[in-house]
Protein backbone atom coordinates (compact mmCIF):
# COMPACT_ATOMS: atom_id res chain seq x y z
CA UNK A 1 0.00 0.00 0.00
CA UNK A 2 1.38 3.33 -1.03
CA UNK A 3 2.12 5.93 1.67
CA UNK A 4 -1.36 7.13 3.39
CA UNK A 5 0.05 10.74 3.79
CA UNK A 6 0.57 11.20 0.34
CA UNK A 7 -2.45 12.53 -1.79
CA UNK A 8 -1.91 12.52 -5.64
CA UNK A 9 -5.56 13.82 -5.92
CA UNK A 10 -5.43 17.15 -7.82
CA UNK A 11 -8.07 19.77 -7.58
CA UNK A 12 -10.88 19.97 -10.86
CA UNK A 13 -9.39 23.19 -12.05
CA UNK A 14 -5.73 21.72 -11.92
CA UNK A 15 -7.19 18.48 -13.74
CA UNK A 16 -8.25 20.95 -16.34
CA UNK A 17 -5.61 22.84 -16.82
CA UNK A 18 -3.80 19.81 -16.86
CA UNK A 19 -5.18 17.72 -19.51
CA UNK A 20 -5.33 21.23 -21.70
CA UNK A 21 -1.91 21.09 -21.55
CA UNK A 22 -1.51 17.72 -22.95
CA UNK A 23 -4.50 17.53 -25.13
CA UNK A 24 -2.96 17.96 -28.40
CA UNK A 25 -0.31 14.93 -27.88
CA UNK A 26 -2.15 13.19 -25.56
CA UNK A 27 -3.07 10.36 -28.38
CA UNK A 28 0.04 9.69 -29.79
CA UNK A 29 1.57 9.96 -25.81
CA UNK A 30 -1.11 7.02 -24.68
CA UNK A 31 -0.65 4.67 -27.68
CA UNK A 32 3.08 5.23 -26.63
CA UNK A 33 2.79 4.58 -23.19
CA UNK A 34 0.82 1.60 -23.31
CA UNK A 35 2.59 0.15 -26.46
CA UNK A 36 -0.70 0.17 -28.57
CA UNK A 37 -2.55 -1.73 -26.01
CA UNK A 38 -5.22 0.94 -24.67
CA UNK A 39 -6.77 0.05 -27.74
CA UNK A 40 -7.23 -2.94 -26.89
CA UNK A 41 -8.44 -2.07 -23.61
CA UNK A 42 -11.10 0.33 -24.65
CA UNK A 43 -12.39 -2.49 -27.02
CA UNK A 44 -12.95 -5.17 -24.59
CA UNK A 45 -14.70 -2.57 -22.16
CA UNK A 46 -16.99 -1.85 -25.17
CA UNK A 47 -17.46 -5.72 -25.49
CA UNK A 48 -18.63 -5.78 -21.77
CA UNK A 49 -20.71 -3.43 -21.87
CA UNK A 50 -22.57 -5.20 -24.59
CA UNK A 51 -24.26 -1.77 -25.99
CA UNK A 52 -27.67 -2.05 -27.61
CA UNK A 53 -28.16 -0.48 -30.98
CA UNK A 54 -30.58 1.84 -30.10
CA UNK A 55 -29.27 2.66 -26.95
CA UNK A 56 -28.59 5.90 -24.95
CA UNK A 57 -24.91 5.86 -23.25
CA UNK A 58 -22.29 7.99 -21.84
CA UNK A 59 -19.08 8.82 -21.72
CA UNK A 60 -17.60 10.21 -18.64
CA UNK A 61 -14.19 11.88 -18.82
CA UNK A 62 -14.46 11.30 -22.66
CA UNK A 63 -11.04 13.27 -23.28
CA UNK A 64 -10.12 12.97 -26.58
CA UNK A 65 -13.41 10.67 -27.34
CA UNK A 66 -11.61 7.47 -27.78
CA UNK A 67 -14.53 5.33 -25.51
CA UNK A 68 -17.10 7.33 -27.44
CA UNK A 69 -15.90 6.13 -30.99
CA UNK A 70 -14.86 2.35 -29.76
CA UNK A 71 -18.67 2.27 -28.65
CA UNK A 72 -20.12 3.73 -31.83
CA UNK A 73 -17.84 1.19 -33.94
CA UNK A 74 -19.69 -1.41 -32.26
CA UNK A 75 -22.85 -0.06 -32.27
CA UNK A 76 -23.46 2.71 -35.08
CA UNK A 77 -27.11 3.75 -34.54
CA UNK A 78 -25.99 3.91 -30.46
CA UNK A 79 -26.75 7.67 -29.15
CA UNK A 80 -23.76 8.58 -27.57
CA UNK A 81 -23.01 11.12 -24.57
CA UNK A 82 -19.75 12.33 -24.06
CA UNK A 83 -18.93 15.04 -21.51
CA UNK A 84 -15.48 16.47 -20.15
CA UNK A 85 -14.16 19.48 -18.13
CA UNK A 86 -11.27 20.41 -20.78
CA UNK A 87 -12.34 22.19 -23.33
CA UNK A 88 -9.32 21.20 -25.65
CA UNK A 89 -9.54 17.58 -24.86
CA UNK A 90 -13.08 18.28 -26.44
CA UNK A 91 -11.52 19.91 -29.16
CA UNK A 92 -9.48 17.33 -30.46
CA UNK A 93 -12.59 14.78 -29.47
CA UNK A 94 -14.86 16.65 -32.17
CA UNK A 95 -12.40 16.67 -34.87
CA UNK A 96 -11.75 13.42 -34.79
CA UNK A 97 -15.31 12.48 -34.74
CA UNK A 98 -15.56 14.22 -37.86
CA UNK A 99 -12.80 13.11 -39.44
CA UNK A 100 -13.69 9.24 -38.89
CA UNK A 101 -17.30 10.06 -40.60
CA UNK A 102 -19.06 8.11 -37.91
CA UNK A 103 -22.21 7.95 -38.63
CA UNK A 104 -23.75 9.38 -35.91
CA UNK A 105 -21.31 11.32 -33.92
CA UNK A 106 -21.66 11.38 -30.00
CA UNK A 107 -22.56 14.95 -28.34
CA UNK A 108 -19.70 15.91 -26.64
CA UNK A 109 -20.47 18.06 -23.90
CA UNK A 110 -18.04 20.29 -21.04
CA UNK A 111 -19.03 19.01 -17.70
CA UNK A 112 -17.69 17.78 -14.71
CA UNK A 113 -18.12 14.18 -13.11
CA UNK A 114 -19.32 15.52 -9.86
CA UNK A 115 -22.19 17.33 -11.39
CA UNK A 116 -23.60 15.41 -14.70
CA UNK A 117 -26.36 17.65 -16.83
CA UNK A 118 -28.68 15.11 -17.06
CA UNK A 119 -32.34 13.67 -15.68
CA UNK A 120 -32.19 11.03 -12.92
CA UNK A 121 -32.55 7.24 -14.87
CA UNK A 122 -31.64 8.44 -18.83
CA UNK A 123 -28.51 6.50 -19.48
CA UNK A 124 -28.79 2.22 -20.56
CA UNK A 125 -25.01 2.19 -19.68
CA UNK A 126 -22.02 4.19 -18.69
CA UNK A 127 -18.51 4.02 -19.45
CA UNK A 128 -15.36 6.17 -17.68
CA UNK A 129 -11.87 5.20 -19.33
CA UNK A 130 -8.50 6.37 -17.29
CA UNK A 131 -10.67 9.26 -15.65
CA UNK A 132 -11.84 7.88 -12.35
CA UNK A 133 -8.60 8.32 -11.03
CA UNK A 134 -8.49 11.97 -11.53
CA UNK A 135 -12.12 12.74 -9.75
CA UNK A 136 -11.45 14.40 -6.28
CA UNK A 137 -14.50 12.95 -5.10
CA UNK A 138 -14.54 9.32 -6.18
CA UNK A 139 -17.92 8.21 -4.60
CA UNK A 140 -19.72 11.74 -5.40
CA UNK A 141 -18.62 11.07 -8.96
CA UNK A 142 -20.18 7.01 -8.38
CA UNK A 143 -23.02 8.25 -6.88
CA UNK A 144 -24.07 10.48 -9.87
CA UNK A 145 -23.36 8.30 -12.37
CA UNK A 146 -25.51 5.83 -10.46
CA UNK A 147 -28.32 8.61 -10.47
CA UNK A 148 -28.83 9.09 -13.99
CA UNK A 149 -28.58 5.41 -14.99
CA UNK A 150 -31.35 3.29 -15.58
CA UNK A 151 -32.13 -0.03 -13.66
CA UNK A 152 -30.73 -2.64 -14.92
CA UNK A 153 -28.06 -0.52 -16.72
CA UNK A 154 -24.13 -1.43 -16.60
CA UNK A 155 -21.15 0.88 -15.23
CA UNK A 156 -18.02 0.13 -16.75
CA UNK A 157 -14.96 1.91 -15.62
CA UNK A 158 -11.49 1.26 -17.27
CA UNK A 159 -8.58 2.60 -15.01
CA UNK A 160 -4.75 2.36 -14.76
CA UNK A 161 -4.15 0.07 -11.50
CA UNK A 162 -1.38 -0.35 -9.41
CA UNK A 163 0.01 -4.30 -9.62
CA UNK A 164 -0.68 -6.23 -6.94
CA UNK A 165 1.44 -8.90 -7.88
CA UNK A 166 5.13 -8.57 -5.93
CA UNK A 167 6.93 -9.85 -9.49
CA UNK A 168 4.90 -7.99 -11.99
CA UNK A 169 5.42 -4.78 -9.59
CA UNK A 170 9.11 -5.46 -9.96
CA UNK A 171 8.73 -5.06 -13.80
CA UNK A 172 6.41 -2.42 -13.42
CA UNK A 173 8.80 -0.39 -11.69
CA UNK A 174 11.51 -1.08 -14.12
CA UNK A 175 9.51 0.22 -17.42
CA UNK A 176 8.02 3.09 -15.33
CA UNK A 177 10.73 5.45 -15.02
CA UNK A 178 10.16 5.89 -19.10
CA UNK A 179 6.85 7.45 -19.17
CA UNK A 180 7.79 10.86 -18.35
CA UNK A 181 10.63 10.18 -20.85
CA UNK A 182 8.08 9.88 -23.49
CA UNK A 183 5.91 12.63 -21.50
CA UNK A 184 8.48 14.88 -21.93
CA UNK A 185 9.30 13.74 -25.65
CA UNK A 186 5.36 14.90 -26.34
CA UNK A 187 6.35 18.54 -24.63
CA UNK A 188 5.28 17.31 -20.69
CA UNK A 189 7.35 15.06 -18.33
CA UNK A 190 4.87 16.70 -15.09
CA UNK A 191 2.12 15.43 -16.44
CA UNK A 192 3.27 11.81 -16.42
CA UNK A 193 5.46 11.74 -13.63
CA UNK A 194 1.94 12.75 -12.07
CA UNK A 195 0.30 10.09 -13.70
CA UNK A 196 2.73 7.29 -12.32
CA UNK A 197 2.04 8.86 -8.49
CA UNK A 198 -1.61 8.94 -9.25
CA UNK A 199 -1.56 5.34 -10.16
CA UNK A 200 0.64 4.03 -7.30
CA UNK A 201 -2.14 6.19 -4.86
CA UNK A 202 -5.09 4.47 -6.32
CA UNK A 203 -7.03 2.36 -4.36
CA UNK A 204 -6.71 -1.44 -4.78
CA UNK A 205 -9.08 -3.26 -6.65
CA UNK A 206 -11.22 -4.45 -3.38
CA UNK A 207 -11.40 -0.74 -2.66
CA UNK A 208 -12.64 0.36 -5.61
CA UNK A 209 -15.21 -2.65 -6.03
CA UNK A 210 -16.12 -1.61 -2.50
CA UNK A 211 -17.17 2.09 -3.54
CA UNK A 212 -18.95 0.58 -6.24
CA UNK A 213 -21.32 -1.06 -3.59
CA UNK A 214 -21.67 1.78 -1.14
CA UNK A 215 -22.89 3.94 -4.59
CA UNK A 216 -25.45 1.23 -5.05
CA UNK A 217 -24.12 -1.21 -7.82
CA UNK A 218 -24.89 -4.67 -7.55
CA UNK A 219 -23.17 -7.64 -9.63
CA UNK A 220 -19.74 -5.81 -9.43
CA UNK A 221 -16.24 -7.30 -10.46
CA UNK A 222 -12.99 -6.09 -11.46
CA UNK A 223 -11.32 -7.75 -14.25
CA UNK A 224 -6.89 -7.62 -14.31
CA UNK A 225 -5.74 -6.79 -17.43
CA UNK A 226 -2.29 -6.83 -18.96
CA UNK A 227 -1.45 -8.12 -15.50
CA UNK A 228 -3.14 -5.99 -13.40
CA UNK A 229 -1.38 -2.66 -14.17
CA UNK A 230 -5.11 -1.84 -15.88
CA UNK A 231 -8.47 -2.82 -14.87
CA UNK A 232 -12.28 -2.67 -16.03
CA UNK A 233 -14.55 -2.47 -12.98
CA UNK A 234 -18.02 -3.30 -13.69
CA UNK A 235 -21.58 -3.20 -11.98
CA UNK A 236 -24.87 -2.68 -12.56
CA UNK A 237 -27.54 -0.43 -11.19
CA UNK A 238 -30.66 -3.11 -9.83
CA UNK A 239 -33.85 -3.11 -11.74
C1 LIG B 1 -6.54 10.36 -19.01
S1 LIG B 1 -7.86 11.21 -19.79
C2 LIG B 1 -8.84 9.90 -20.42
C3 LIG B 1 -9.58 10.25 -21.67
C4 LIG B 1 -10.36 9.12 -22.34
N1 LIG B 1 -11.48 8.68 -21.56
C5 LIG B 1 -9.50 7.94 -22.71
O1 LIG B 1 -9.94 6.80 -22.56
O2 LIG B 1 -8.39 8.16 -23.21
C6 LIG B 1 -8.79 11.72 -18.40
C7 LIG B 1 -9.88 12.70 -18.75
O3 LIG B 1 -10.72 12.86 -17.59
C8 LIG B 1 -11.14 14.20 -17.55
N2 LIG B 1 -11.55 14.55 -16.19
C9 LIG B 1 -10.79 14.87 -15.13
N3 LIG B 1 -11.57 15.18 -14.08
C10 LIG B 1 -12.85 15.04 -14.49
C11 LIG B 1 -14.11 15.21 -13.88
N4 LIG B 1 -14.21 15.61 -12.60
N5 LIG B 1 -15.22 14.98 -14.60
C12 LIG B 1 -15.14 14.56 -15.90
N6 LIG B 1 -13.97 14.38 -16.53
C13 LIG B 1 -12.84 14.62 -15.84
C14 LIG B 1 -9.91 14.98 -18.01
O4 LIG B 1 -10.24 16.29 -18.45
C15 LIG B 1 -9.37 14.08 -19.11
O5 LIG B 1 -9.85 14.46 -20.38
Amino acid sequence: MSDASRDTLISANENREMFDRIASTYDTANRAISLGLDIGWRRKTIEMLAPMEDGLYLDVGTGTGDLAMELLAHVPKAHVEAIDPSEKMLAVARDKALQLGVSRRPRFQNADALNLPMPNTLFDGIVCGFCFRNIEHRQRALSEMFRVMKPGGKLLILEATYPENILVRWGYKLYTPLVPLIGKLFGDGDAYSYLLDSIEDFPRRDAVTGMFRIAGFQGVSSTPLAMGTVSIFEGRKPT
